[in-house]
């Protein structure tokens, strides 16, 4: 296993990289790191997509007009308040050139590009830092006060929040939004808020159209279970929602993606079921994690766990043992902004993968990494 992958960025290694640097190893990876939904789409709607396949590849995609306008219909959204995209970054890319214009503030650790696109653009970065003894939880007055005393014009939040998973009730997101009413623009990130279990209804996406400078994203690899076509959008009200539609190149939506989300309707319940059993797994791994002494699990409404190593163990050594030996892929957080390689971010799976995490580190706190001496307290 060539380990020079992990180093090319701050992101991890693709699926494909990694099976191609492992050659054919035998079994298949048991992949706990990109946070995808594992029972969604299913067989029978991949056999749906396969069957139409070359259509599907040989033709020209509708425009996003088209597209978005079914996205609205199943999430009973007025579509002039949506605007659709080739995978939520490429929003995260476009708000960056269209309304950062000198400062953002966002709360570390959380997903890279909210920290590293404005950077790349040369705009001041305000990071918030979660703290550990907290648990990450982020304190929304504090926060705020961050915001007030660095005089940030820009304000980002993820709920939940990679890669901890904190998340926080709805009631307080919308006290933050009215709080920063003069703000630039305020951008709640809800990528993962089809996970959560605690609220019936947390998106805040129906306040932020009837705000002036509110953003709310989403991106629909993770809970859709399909990080390969690449789609996501935003909700804000018509003006900031139509700028942002007519500024993203036409046909930026592929005929894979308008595939999908024309069949969504008709498989409402089988994704909602699928986060049921999400829910499951994500207690049922929690709980079989927190019995392991060397590791701190902490509690998460998004679809992965974080995971806190006792001393000694390095979650980079720990994350090329599992891969090489076991085949389990995790992610090691020591690359992320406000974190170390004590932790590592695991992806909610099905049972049988977790037990094979489970042996795998066993495996390793057992000794099993070729004499690598640890002190495991
Ligand atoms: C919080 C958050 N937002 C947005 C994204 C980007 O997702 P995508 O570009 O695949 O839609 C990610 C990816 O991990 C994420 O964690």
């Amino acid at each position: 296993m060539d380990t020079e992958l992990f180093q090319r960025s701050a992101h991890s290694p693709s699926y494909f990289e990694l099976a191609r640097g492992m050659g054919d190893s035998g079994r298949p990876l048991a992949d706990f790191c990109i946070p995808c939904n594992p029972y969604f789409p299913t067989p029978e709607m991949f056999n749906e997509l396969a069957k139409n396949l070359d259509m599907i590849l040989k033709f020209y995609p509708s425009d996003s007009a088209t597209i978005t306008a079914r996205l609205a219909r199943i999430l009973r959204l007025n579509p002039a308040t949506l605007a659709m995209s080739n995978g939520s970054t490429e929003l995260i890319t476009w708000m960056d050139h269209l309304w950062f214009r000198e400062s953002v503030a966002v709360p570390i650790p959380t997903f890279g590009r909210w920290t590293d696109q404005p950077l790349e653009t040369g705009k001041r970065v305000d990071m918030y830092p979660l703290q550990e003894t907290s648990e990450f939880e982020l304190d929304i007055d504090a926060y705020i006060r961050f915001i007030r005393a660095r005089k940030s014009r820009v304000a980002v939040l993820c709920n939940p929040n990679n890669p901890d998973g904190g998340y926080l009730p709805r009631h307080e997101i919308v006290r933050f939004m009215d709080e920063l009413a003069d703000l630039d623009l305020v951008v709640i990130d809800e990528s993962f808020i089809d996970f959560v279990e605690v609220e019936r209804h947390p998106s805040v996406a129906t306040d932020a159209t009837i705000r002036p400078n509110v953003v709310v994203l989403k991106s629909l690899g993770k809970n859709f279970g399909l990080h390969g076509i690449r789609f996501g959008y935003l909700v804000a009200n018509p003006a900031l929602a139509g700028k942002m539609g007519r500024t993203l190149p036409k046909w930026n939506l592929n005929s894979l993606a308008e595939s999908v989300v024309f069949m969504l309707e008709e498989h409402a319940a089988e994704y909602a079921e699928s986060l049921e059993l999400i829910a499951r797994d994500r207690y049922n791994m929690g709980m079989a994690l927190a019995r392991l002494p060397e590791l701190t699990v902490y509690s998460s409404q998004g679809n992965f766990l974080l995971v806190k190593l006792a001393p000694g163990i390095d979650g980079i050594a720990l994350r090329d043992f599992l891969l090489s030996r076991h085949q389990v892929f995790i992610r090691e957080c020591g690359n992320k902004l406000g974190m170390s390689s004590q932790f590592v971010r695991l992806v909610v799976r099905p049972e049988q993968d977790v037990v094979r995490l489970v042996d795998g580190i066993h495996d390793y706190t057992r000794g099993g990494s070729l004499g690598i001496v640890r002190s495991v307290s």
